[in-house]
């Protein structure tokens, strides 16, 4: 058994605006693993009508609300993220934005047709960041959202077993808590899908880099490896080499693609 438990408290907001601050300039060019979320998010998503108004709850640099726009041109989009540095690159790509968190929105009820959330509400309290959509939303308005489950870094949180035990991941969802939460908030017509994705990296330095310059320091802190004595650190790399395929090092990615209708 893992000695590396799961933070079952949420890392403070503080912490969390000021990590995704910090990574604003690196991350669209870290974002791969955000990107193709996103893709795989509009493609299973088949809403009953057109959106005429959407919100992107946790838009980051603006790639969700890119890529809804060209699938709705002519809906009204608006993002809403908690880390200001993040806003300035989505209002740079041209995306309406609000700084503000997605568990308290600043918007009158049912004034959007579909909030899309993509990879946000693992640092959230999930009950309430799906309450506040069920809110905002019109009646018959339509929730896309994903999240990551608890096999994500599966092989990371192996490679430093009996080496620091202090090591956190994120405590993930599992997709039945998804189910739960979005049922408890009032949605029907809920649909959950798992997705296992796998990146591959050169090797353990380069993958906690790329966590890192995505701002999810609390799930992979490259930091920690500076924490580690040599000798731990080789361990924990020995480890982790033995997952090594002809692509690189994998990096087990647990996707939860989520549909509901208010
Ligand atoms: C991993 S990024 C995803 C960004 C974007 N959706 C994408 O797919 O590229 C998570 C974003 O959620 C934002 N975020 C996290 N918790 C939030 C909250 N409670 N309210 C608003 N934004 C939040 C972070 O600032 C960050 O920009």
């Amino acid at each position: 058994m893992s000695s590396i438990s799961a933070i079952t408290q949420l890392p403070p907001k503080r912490r969390v605006r000021e990590s995704f601050d910090r990574c604003a300039a690196s991350y669209d060019a870290a974002a791969v693993l955000q990107r193709c979320v996103c893709e795989r998010l509009l493609a299973g998503f088949t809403p009953r009508s057109t959106p005429a108004t959407i919100l992107d709850a946790g838009c980051g640099t603006g790639f969700g609300a890119r890529l809804v726009h060209s699938r709705w041109p002519a809906a009204t989009i608006v993002g809403v993220d908690f880390a200001p540095k993040m806003l300035v690159f989505a209002r740079q790509a041209g995306a309406d934005c609000v700084a503000a968190d997605i568990e308290a929105l600043p918007f009158a009820a049912q004034r959007f047709d579909l909030w899309w959330s993509s990879l946000t509400v693992q640092w959230c309290d999930l009950p309430r960041a799906v309450a506040e959509a069920q809110r905002v939303l019109q009646p018959g308005g339509e929730l896309a959202l994903s999240t990551l489950g608890p096999e994500t870094f599966r092989e990371l949180r192996e490679a430093f077993v009996g080496v620091d035990n202090h090591r956190h991941t994120l405590g993930f969802s599992e997709p039945e808590a998804v189910s739960r939460a979005l049922a408890q908030a009032g949605f029907s017509a809920i649909s959950v899908q798992r997705e296992a994705i796998e990146l591959h990296y050169v090797d353990l330095q380069a993958l906690l880099r790329a966590v890192k310059e995505i701002g999810a320091n609390s799930v992979g802190d490259e930091g920690r490896r500076g924490m580690l004595g040599r000798h731990a650190w080789q361990r924990v790399q020995a480890a982790y080499e033995q997952h090594r395929t002809a692509a690189g090092l994998p990096a087990r990615y647990d996707v939860i693609l989520a549909y509901a209708r208010k």
